[in-house]
C-alpha cells in the first residue's frame, strides 16, 4: 500500500497535488511519501517477534532525512561505504545500530567504522580480516566481526543483483568459513560476534531465503560446538516488491518463514531491508519535452538514465502514470530521456500515457535504487528530492547547480 493516489483527475502524494510541487521545484524530481515510508518500515519491523534490529540498507535510498526517519522509528542502518557511514551518523543513527557490509572496505573506511563504534563489520575475506586486525591494533581497540558467508543459493533474481551464489564475488564460501572463524577468534584485536548472509535483491519467493538460513543455521551450530559464541545473525535484505505483476511474500509471511526455520538459536537477528521499505514509497516526476513518431512513438522527457538507471541497467519495468488524468489513454511506445544513448529509456515498447508537451509523468516504484544510483552523466545536475508529510512538503535535497557539478575540477596552469 502506498499514498500515491488520484484525487479527481490529479495524482497526489498524500494530500499534496504533484502539480503543486512541480510548480515550485521544477522537474525532474524524486518524491517520497513519509506516511508510506513509516508504514512500510513499521510493517516490516513489527513482523518479527524474536529480538532483532532492522538496519535499513542505505544504498537503496540514502538521503539523511530518510535515514533519520527510520532512526526515529527505532531502526539502524546497513552501510557499505565510509560515505554511507557519514550519512548515517549525520542523520542521527545510533552507532550501535550500524552494520558495515561490502566486499571492498578500505583501511581508511575500517578506521572510520572503528572510531565511530559501529555494531559490527560484516567481513568478506581473510585479507579484509587481516586489515581490520591491523587497523584495530593501531587504535588499541577490538573490532566486532561477523563474516558474511556465501551459502551458494540461487535467489532466482536478476544476475546483477544475485549475491549468494558461489560464482558471485561476495562473502566467504560457507565450506571454508569454520577455519576462518577459528583464526579470527585467535586474533588479539578481533571480537567474533556474528554471522551474516545476503543472497540477493528483489526476491519474490521465500524459498531461497529459507534454504540459505537452513545452511547458515547448521553452520552456526558447528560454530557453537567449537565454543564460538554467536550473538548476531544478520540475514541481509532482499525482499522484493511489486513493480508490475510480481507477487512477493508480504513481510509477515517472510518473517514467519524465517522464524520457523530459525528455531531457538538464541541470536539477535539483524535485518537489512532496503527496497521493500522505500521502493513503492517514492516516484520520479518528469515533464514531457517533445513527442515524435519515428520507427515508433517516442515520448521525450526531461529525466534520463542518469536520473533513473534501473530500466537501462537491468531492463527493469516501472509503471508510468500521467500526473493529470484527462482520460488521454495509453499507446504503445517508448518514454526516453535526453541522454545521448539509445539505451536511455524509462519505458520501452510499453503501453505508456498518450502525452503532449509539458505534461507531467510519474515514474512509479522509483524510491529504491533510484536517486542513489543517479549520476551526472552528460553533465546533468542531479535532481531534487522532496518528502511529503500530510499536506506539506519539504525539499530534502536541493537540485544541483552547474557550478556544483564542476566545483572540484581545475585546469592545470
Ligand atoms: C549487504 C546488503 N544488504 C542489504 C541489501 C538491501 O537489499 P534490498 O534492497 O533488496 O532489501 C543489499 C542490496 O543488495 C546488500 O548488498
Amino acid at each position: 500500500m502506498n499514498h500515491f493516489n488520484y484525487k479527481n483527475t490529479l495524482l497526489h502524494c498524500e494530500d499534496v497535488a504533484i502539480t503543486d510541487i512541480a510548480a515550485q521545484v521544477g522537474t525532474p524530481f524524486y518524491l517520497y511519501s513519509k506516511a508510506t515510508l513509516s508504514r512500510h518500515f513499521q510493517a516490516f519491523d513489527s513482523s518479527f517477534s524474536v529480538p532483532h534490529i532492522t538496519c535499513f540498507a542505505a544504498k537503496s535510498c540514502s538521503n539523511i532525512a530518510i535515514l533519520h526517519l527510520f532512526a526515529t522509528l527505532g531502526g539502524g542502518t546497513d552501510i557499505v561505504s565510509g560515505g554511507e557511514l557519514f550519512r548515517a551518523l549525520t542523520a542521527g543513527v545510533a552507532p550501535g545500530k550500524i552494520v558495515y557490509s561490502g566486499v571492498g572496505k578500505s583501511r581508511d573506511e575500517l578506521k572510520y567504522g572503528l572510531e565511530s563504534g559501529i555494531l559490527m563489520f560484516n567481513v568478506e575475506s581473510e585479507q579484509e580480516l587481516d586489515a581490520l586486525q591491523e587497523v584495530a591494533s593501531s587504535l588499541g581497540v577490538k573490532a566486532p566481526v561477523s563474516f558474511r558467508v556465501n551459502p551458494d543459493v540461487d535467489p532466482k533474481t536478476h544476475a546483477y543483483i544475485s549475491t549468494g551464489m558461489a560464482k558471485n564475488k561476495f562473502g566467504v564460501p560457507i565450506a571454508d568459513a569454520l577455519a576462518v572463524y577459528k583464526r579470527a577468534a585467535s586474533m588479539k584485536n578481533i571480537a567474533v560476534v556474528g554471522v551474516s548472509c545476503h543472497i540477493g535483491s528483489q526476491l519474490t519467493d521465500v524459498a531461497p531465503f529459507v534454504e540459505s538460513l537452513a545452511k547458515v543455521k547448521k553452520f552456526i551450530q558447528r560454530l557453537q560446538e567449537a565454543n564460538c559464541t554467536i550473538k548476531y545473525l544478520d540475514l541481509g535484505g532482499g525482499l522484493g516488491i511489486t513493480y508490475d505483476a510480481e507477487e512477493p511474500p508480504a513481510p509477515l509471511a517472510y518473517a514467519r518463514a524465517l522464524e520457523q526455520e530459525l528455531g531457538d538459536l538464541g541470536c539477535t537477528l539483524i535485518l537489512e531491508p532496503g527496497r521493500v521499505i522505500v521502493g513503492n514509497a517514492g516516484i520520479l516526476v518528469t515533464k514531457v519535452l517533445y513527442t515524435k513518431q519515428g520507427g515508433k512513438k517516442f515520448t521525450i522527457v526531461d529525466a534520463g538514465m542518469n536520473d533513473l538507471a534501473r530500466p537501462s541497467l537491468y531492463g527493469a519495468y516501472h509503471a508510468i502514470l500521467p500526473v493529470e488524468d484527462r482520460g488521454q489513454g495509453r499507446e504503445l511506445g517508448d518514454v526516453v530521456g535526453p541522454i545521448c544513448e539509445s539505451g536511455d529509456f524509462l519505458a520501452r515498447d510499453k503501453e505508456v500515457p498518450i502525452s503532449r508537451q509539458n505534461d507531467l509523468l510519474a515514474v512509479m516504484s522509483a524510491g529504491a535504487y533510484g536517486f542513489t544510483m543517479s549520476s551526472n552523466y552528460n553533465t546533468r545536475p542531479r535532481v531534487p528530492e522532496v518528502l511529503v508529510d500530510g499536506s506539506t512538503f519539504h525539499i530534502i535535497r536541493k537540485r544541483e547547480t552547474r557550478e556544483m557539478m564542476i566545483a572540484g575540477e581545475m585546469i592545470p596552469t
